[in-house]
């Protein structure tokens, strides 16, 4: 039986926040209340349904689908289908993204992310989605993992409400970017401001640099709502899906001026 749990938004006056500094409570029997940010992934992936309930029932999250939606469209048009690719989904959380990929088939289904408790988690809940799951941090990989990932030949590189805001760094982007096959697909979802010039954060400008250069063909770009905010403002994402021209190259990644 699905797990329910009590949980409560803060009033309205202390919301004002960044979007990853949200938080919620979490009411239990005996009406105590833990405060939980809702980036908080290894605490809110230990506690089976809580992920679900707030980020898909509550926030209606509808990122899995329309992301799938665009890879998809954009498969389409090279008359490829998805049930042929071999697809590493980077940030796979506890399997949201992959369980809605399943449904359309896929050939195989790698993830990855930095958490041990998104793995755990995707075990307890969606066992038998992933082929296989790699808990890593991609900006620090010895040869041997990149290898272990790579000895499955994806062809196809997803990520799921996983890209910037303290999630998943340009670094490790581009090392997946990098892993998947040249003339792979890719898909994936940004807020809507990384598109824009005047957020000069690192993943704002990696991303529109690679959607303009010779690595990257874009054959789809939709702005849709990905969820709702804790204050029930609507959050406008866009979702991308392209194919990949070839492995980003150290004189570009330079050109970025990313953190070390
Ligand atoms: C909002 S969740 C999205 C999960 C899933 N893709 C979904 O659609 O529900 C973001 C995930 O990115 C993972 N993440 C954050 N930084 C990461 C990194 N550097 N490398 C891999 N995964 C990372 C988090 O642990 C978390 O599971």
């Amino acid at each position: 039986m699905k797990s329910r749990h009590r949980i409560q938004f803060p009033s309205k006056d202390v919301r004002e926040l960044p979007q990853d500094e949200a938080y919620f409570y979490l009411i239990d029997e005996a009406r105590n209340k833990t405060k939980i940010r809702l980036h908080e992934y290894e605490r809110i992936y230990q506690i089976p349904g809580l992920y679900e309930q707030v980020v898909y029932e509550r926030l209606q999250c509808q990122s899995p689908a329309t992301v799938t939606r665009i890879l998809n469209l954009a498969l389409a048009q090279s008359n490829q289908a998805l049930n042929e690719l071999r697809v590493l989904d980077l940030g796979a959380g506890n399997g949201m993204a992959g369980e809605e990929l399943k449904k359309h088939g896929v050939s195989r289904l790698i993830g990855v992310d930095i958490i041990p408790e998104a793995r755990a988690a995707t075990e307890r809940d969606r066992p038998g989605v992933y082929d296989d799951y790699y808990v890593r941090d991609l900006c620090s990989i010895s040869d041997d993992e990149r290898e272990e990932i790579a000895t499955w030949s994806p062809d196809c590189l997803i990520s799921v409400a996983a890209l910037g805001f303290g999630d998943i760094p340009p670094q490790a982007f581009l090392e997946a970017f990098n892993i998947i096959a040249t003339h792979g697909w890719v898909a994936f979802n940004i807020k809507e401001t990384f598109l824009d010039r005047s957020d000069d954060s690192g993943f704002s400008k990696l991303i529109r640099e690679l959607i303009f250069s010779e690595y990257l063909d874009l054959y789809q770009l939709q702005r849709y709502r990905h969820r709702f905010s804790l204050e029930g403002e609507p959050l406008y994402y866009f979702a991308l899906g392209g194919k990949k021209n070839g492995d980003v190259s150290p004189s570009f990644i330079e050109t970025l001026h990313l953190p070390k």
